[in-house]
């Protein structure tokens, strides 16, 4: 009896320190130029990740800003804050159980369990999944080794060709572009699963699957997805070490051949928008590139998934004038957005995406959009920003299906249209 109530005391106890010393995401709302001044200030001073905006150039008044604080430096932040009297509230106080919660009970054999596609898979795995997805389907996916990442990784892309009719066009989608963006690879695998289960029971799918194959780039920047798994989850960039600076790491969605490094990038490689150091810098962009130039004449359709916020995006980011098929795209984003909140109930923003988000040069949606591509879109997934970059496993699912029905949506308005 004694001991119990010992224990009990000092599970309360552990719960009453703790909660001051785990890592947190705050929601901050700064309302002057001052506190946009000192929360700039914060966001590059101390060790924090700013989750939304990108970077801390885009904070402004009255626009909430999303900001990961670990454990160490959330005393000195929240007293910062307090200090100033910046309003803020917890989003997640609990950041490292989430963190937890989506990296155990990645099993030894991934494929064999029934919610294999509902949980995130390390980069061993996923490699594992792609060389046994391509072995047990061998006249339907093929494995094409596209480049290598600057660690030396193997880039490898899925080619599914579910129906032999000659002169198919295809479809090109990538994932895990950005690091911390743990549903997007998630969704390559999710799409390539359904592809092959559900080709012969759904209307939707056949039709895409019987007049397109799908080129699939599961993890385009697997250091940085690695890098995320062993050391810091919060990681966007790739892993490249810069000649100038002591920072790692470039934005491979800054280095595409499109207004590179205008406004919206940045030439400091500290910051989580570094362009490197000319377009197409990086082996992973490159390696995408090389592969678009050489199959723009079949590629009809360019898929980029990225998270989180939940909007469907078309070009132009790299500048503010319109596409040449605006219309068509904006139709057909429409359409997708209104399915998915008729079938799911959620919200999706659309449109171009340096009207919908902000100026973002160099990106791979406008750089294939330039180069022939065009029909271009970079999806971002759930949530809004609730849970962010640590969206549950047990979110996965709907998160998936409702990106596939904007998938499927698009896929089959391009074949309608050409
Ligand atoms: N959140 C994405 C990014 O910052 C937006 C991508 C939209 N497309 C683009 N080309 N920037 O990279
Ligand atoms: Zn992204």
């Amino acid at each position: 009896m004694k001991t119990l109530l010992i224990l009990f005391i000092l599970m309360n106890l552990d719960k009453g320190y703790c909660t001051e010393t785990r890592d947190q995401v705050l929601s901050i709302s700064p309302t002057t130029q001052e506190q946009v001044d000192i929360l700039k200030n914060v966001s590059t001073q101390y060790e924090t990740a700013l989750w939304q905006p990108v970077s801390p150039h885009y904070i402004k008044e009255e626009t909430q800003v999303h900001l990961f604080v670990p454990a160490n430096s959330s005393e000195t932040v929240t007293d910062l804050l307090q200090k100033h009297a910046i309003t803020h509230e917890v989003l997640l106080a609990n950041a490292n159980e989430l963190i937890e919660m989506q990296t155990k009970n990645d099993s030894t054999d991934p494929r064999s369990s029934s919610t294999f596609y509902e949980r995130y898979h390390s980069l061993e795995d996923i490699y594992y999944w792609i060389n046994r997805t391509a072995q047990d389907n061998p006249d339907k996916v093929k494995a094409i080794l596209i480049g290598s990442s600057y660690e030396k990784r193997p880039l490898y892309a899925l080619k599914l060709t579910l129906n032999n009719r000659p002169n198919k066009k295809a479809i090109w989608i990538d994932c895990g572009i950005h690091a911390r963006e743990w549903i997007s690879p998630a969704f390559c695998l999710w799409f390539v699963h359904y592809s092959l289960s559900f080709y012969k029971q759904n209307q939707d799918i056949a039709n895409i699957l019987d007049n397109m194959d799908v080129y699939v780039l599961p993890v385009m920047n697997p250091d940085g997805y690695k890098y995320t798994w062993t050391t810091n989850r919060m990681w966007r960039k790739n892993r490249s070490i810069s000649r100038s600076s002591a920072c790692t790491g470039v934005d491979l969605n800054r280095n595409f051949d499109a207004n590179w490094c205008t406004e919206g990038a940045s030439h400091e490689p500290c910051t989580e928008i570094y362009c490197g150091a000319f377009p197409e810098s990086e082996p992973e962009s490159e390696a995408v590139a090389n592969f678009l130039r050489l199959h723009k004449d079949t590629v009809q359709l360019y898929l980029s998934i990225h998270s989180y916020s939940q909007m469907l995006l078309f070009p132009y980011s790299c500048t503010l004038d319109e596409a040449e098929n605006h219309n068509d795209l904006l139709e057909m984003v429409q359409e997708a957005a209104q399915k998915i909140r008729r079938y799911y109930s959620n919200t999706y923003k659309y449109g171009p995406g340096a009207k919908t988000i902000y100026l973002a040069p160099g990106g791979s949606d406008d750089w294939a959009y330039n180069l022939g591509i065009k029909y271009s879109f970079t999806f971002e997934l759930q949530d809004r920003g609730h849970y962010g970059f640590l969206l549950p496993p047990s979110h996965i699912a709907k998160a998936c299906n409702e990106a596939l029905l904007a998938v499927k949506t698009i896929a089959n308005k391009v074949i309608e249209k050409t």
